[in-house]
């Protein structure tokens, strides 16, 4: 790993900000981003698609554990997220994939399979990755842990949002319903829930810009380099 190159994890419920924040953070330090998020989804849009019901355990840890997942940049810069040689950026926000990724998720082998994935894409160092449980589980080292909190009007209107991008419409009532109830899964399930680390820093985003949400990042990576750089 080179000097000061850091593994930072952002953690935080659905629609927190934590993605687009951390794929900007990561393109400004030249540090690979890594969506832990689009990763559960694929397992899920697999499954789905070869009619395995996501509450069969078994079913679902099958397909995880022989699923090659990667990220690959597009022509246009964009981070996109392939299975084999499809790229299926766009299928894994589908609906009916957002409405069953809590429950798979949720399964131990499932997650054992992506924690695999993920600390190999992250050998190297210099990483962003977003998710539920990287600061707890799958990082607990990381050189630096944020948790991104926004309060639920703010997050269902940018899910919302996302979501017309998509082509899909939904009241923002009922966004902010499917995003109450993942949250409420995935902070209560038995493995690697949803939690903040204790020596995770929170930052709430909901008055917050984009640029305002990037820039606070960015300090405390600048205060950790130092931290690191004086250790060395
Ligand atoms: O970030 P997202 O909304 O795309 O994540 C989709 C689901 O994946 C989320 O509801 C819970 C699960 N997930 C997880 O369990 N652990 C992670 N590190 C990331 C996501």
């Amino acid at each position: 790993m080179k000097q000061n190159e850091l593994v930072i994890a952002i953690d935080g419920p659905a629609a927190s900000g934590k993605s687009t924040t951390a794929k900007l953070v990561a393109s400004r330090l030249g540090y690979t981003y890594i969506d832990t998020g689009a990763m559960y989804r694929a397992v899920t849009l697999v499954a789905l698609g070869a009619g395995i019901d996501p509450s069969d355990q078994k079913g679902v840890e099958e397909v995880a554990s022989h699923l090659s997942i990667s990220f690959r940049r597009a022509d246009d810069g964009s981070l996109r997220t392939f299975v084999d040689d499809e790229d299926v950026s766009i299928a894994i926000r589908d609906p009916d994939v957002t409405a069953s990724v809590s429950m798979v998720s949720s399964w131990s082998g499932v997650r054992e399979a992506m924690f695999k994935l993920q600390r190999e894409m992250s050998r190297k160092g210099g990483v962003v990755m977003d998710g539920r449980d990287i600061g707890t589980v799958v990082f607990p080292d990381a050189d630096l842990k944020i948790f991104m909190v926004a309060d639920i009007a703010t997050r269902a209107k940018r899910r919302k949002n996302d979501l017309v991008e998509l082509g899909t419409k939904q009241s923002v009532e009922r966004v902010a319903q499917d995003l109450e109830r993942r949250d409420q899964f995935d902070s209560n399930r038995g493995v690697s829930p949803l939690r903040k680390a204790a020596d995770a820093v929170e930052i709430d985003t909901s008055g917050l810009s984009i640029e305002e949400q990037v820039e606070r990042v960015l300090e405390m990576v600048k205060k950790s380099q130092r931290v690191e750089g004086s250790r060395s």
